[in-house]
């Protein structure tokens, strides 16, 4: 089954389509083991409301790949959801296949990358180890943060068209000519979300991070398109990470 069909699956078993990103604030390294502990409180609290979670560096850097994270990525998986490591994989292509066999060795269902590096000796190894080993690669296509356009919204000539382009166009119909899973547009940017929905359909599911602490509205991010939300702090820095959770769970159940 691939990845795509696995979130459609547990999307239908947990009734959600919150992505929760697992990130904690910096920490001294001797605080490793309580940042662990809560991690498994939080997604013990919170896995009725969400399908996946995401891992970013927050967590790989402080508890190591296979010391700490590996553990979570176990009780993920036994909550019934998907893990996704948040990686933006963004090298030449012999780098990305072994950042990637190492996630897919600890577990992780996804990998994020940056199409920004191109197909040849980019991320054509990146795919290739996915396929072979039966994970999912979503592509960044336009980010959450402002700074955002100015890579991702610039103005291209489309080599293959010769039209000018935008950016984020242009990695929308590579994610779907490379096969990948998923492409992620910031909730901050309802409008191009619409955008990269009439691109993709529902042949590469949208991911949409930015609601709450960098100002993106859930509806407003789901009704332009989105097929998962992804929400960190909102829910990780709450006194009640469940309740939060719950809350952004309601706000887009049924629409
Ligand atoms: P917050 O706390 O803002 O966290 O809800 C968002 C999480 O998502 C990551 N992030 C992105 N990841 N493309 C990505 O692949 C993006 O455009 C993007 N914007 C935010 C962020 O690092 C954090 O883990």
């Amino acid at each position: 089954m691939s990845f795509k069909t696995k979130m459609q699956e547990a999307e239908k078993s947990k009734n959600s389509r919150l992505v929760l990103a697992l990130d904690f604030p910096f920490e001294a390294s001797v605080n490793r083991k309580k940042m662990l502990e809560k991690a498994q409180r939080v997604l013990k609290a919170v896995h009725p409301y969400v399908c996946a979670v995401k891992i970013n560096h927050h967590l790989t850097l402080p508890l190591g790949t296979f010391d700490g994270v590996q553990a979570l990525v176990e009780q993920i998986r036994g909550e019934g959801m998907l893990a996704i490591m948040d990686a933006k994989v963004n090298d030449i292509g012999n780098t990305n296949q072994i950042i990637a066999e190492y996630y897919f060795a600890a577990g992780f269902d996804a990998i994020i990358a940056n199409p920004f590096v191109g197909w040849e000796e980019g991320l054509k190894p990146l795919f290739d180890v996915s396929k072979r080993l039966n994970r999912g690669v979503i592509l960044l296509a336009y980010m959450s943060h402002k700074g955002a356009s100015e890579g991702y919204g610039q103005t291209i000539i489309d080599p293959e068209t010769g039209q000018q382009t935008p950016q984020y166009v242009s990695f929308a119909r590579k994610a779907s000519k490379w096969g990948a899973d998923g492409v992620v547009v910031g909730a901050t940017v309802p409008q191009k979300i619409a955008e990269v929905k009439q691109i993709l359909g529902e042949k590469v599911a949208i991911y949409s991070p930015g609601v709450g602490a960098q100002g993106g509205a859930a509806e407003a991010a789901v009704k332009a398109g989105a097929n998962y939300l992804i929400v960190g702090r909102e829910i990780t820095n709450s006194n009640d990470p469940a309740q939060a959770a719950h809350m952004i769970y309601d706000s887009i159940k049924g629409i």
